[in-house]
């Protein structure tokens, strides 16, 4: 209890003695009566007063003492020496072979992208549901690809254009030829001039931005020719037209900026 509202319990309990009984009191005796009796009800309160406080001081007391044994406990705090081990380090090494729960990482291949030494070019796990594992791929990249590298992949990010080093194009031929283990290590360990993002997207998100990475590139490059047979008249008639400046060297190629502050160029 609050020191406030300790006095506001005992201020109430003093004056609801004095409400009901004083003016009763008054009413049937004499002034000298009454002031007598007022006199005992002052007393009273202060005995009470008294009493709580005794009573807060003891319990305090006894719930102060419970405390002492955890915090005197013997212990080592983190990095102290010891004279105990020969090194003086209180803190010792795992025993070897150790592994941290949730670390075994058996599957090489889910969380390295490599057979051996070589790219694999499959994902380590069948997706319950493909559609809904590729949407993931493209939440995932939209948030944590996209500032450099477009959303289109053409590697013409916001950051890029603000005096970072431009990423390369995800549709030029080296990478769309490239592994979908090589996406999934170049976001767990970086590249280049790349931070890793491992810290902020999980295995299984890195391997569905891999995949959406490759829905992009067959999105890019997509003939007339991939749209099935039931869909082929639609291709012209119902898709939107996509307008293309005029001073564009090839329909694909979306106009970059001109090189940044650094002289970098795209
Ligand atoms: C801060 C900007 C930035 C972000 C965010 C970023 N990248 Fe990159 N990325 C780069 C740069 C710069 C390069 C080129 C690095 C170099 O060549 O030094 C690159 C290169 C790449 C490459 C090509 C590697 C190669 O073989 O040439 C891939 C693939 C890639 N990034 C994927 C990703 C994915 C997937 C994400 C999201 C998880 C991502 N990047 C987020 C800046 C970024």
């Amino acid at each position: 209890m609050t020191r406030g509202a300790f006095c506001r319990t005992f201020i109430r309990l003093r004056s609801r003695r004095c409400r009901i009984n004083i003016p009763a009191q008054i009413e049937k005796k004499s002034l000298w009566t009454a002031a007598a009796r007022g006199c005992a009800e002052e007393l009273c309160g202060r005995h009470s007063v008294l009493l709580a406080f005794s009573a807060l001081f003891f319990f305090s007391l006894i719930f102060s003492g419970c405390r002492q044994d955890m915090h005197n406990q013997p212990k080592f705090i983190p990095l102290r020496s010891s004279e105990f081990f020969a090194d003086r380090r209180s803190a010792r090494d795992p025993i070897g072979g150790t592994v941290a729960r949730g670390q075994l990482h058996e599957d090489t291949y889910l969380y390295t992208g490599k057979r051996g030494t070589a790219y694999g070019n499959e994902l380590p796990f069948t997706p319950a549901n493909m559609h809904v594992f590729l949407t993931r791929g493209q939440e995932r990249y939209n948030i944590y690809c996209s500032p450099c590298h477009d959303r289109v992949g053409n590697g013409n990010g916001m950051i890029a254009q603000r005096g970072f080093r431009y990423p390369p194009s995800l549709h030029q031929d080296r990478l769309r030829n490239a592994p979908l283990g090589h996406f999934f290590d170049v976001m767990s360990n970086g590249f280049g001039a790349m931070p890793d993002y491992a810290s902020q997207v999980n295995v299984e998100d890195r391997w569905a931005i891999a995949a959406y990475i490759r829905a992009l590139q067959l999105s890019q490059n997509a003939i007339a020719a991939d749209v099935d047979s039931a869909n082929q008249n639609k291709v012209n008639t119902t898709l939107p037209k996509i307008f293309i400046p005029s001073n564009s060297k090839s329909d694909l190629e979306v106009p970059r900026s001109q090189p940044n502050e650094r002289g970098v160029k795209p």
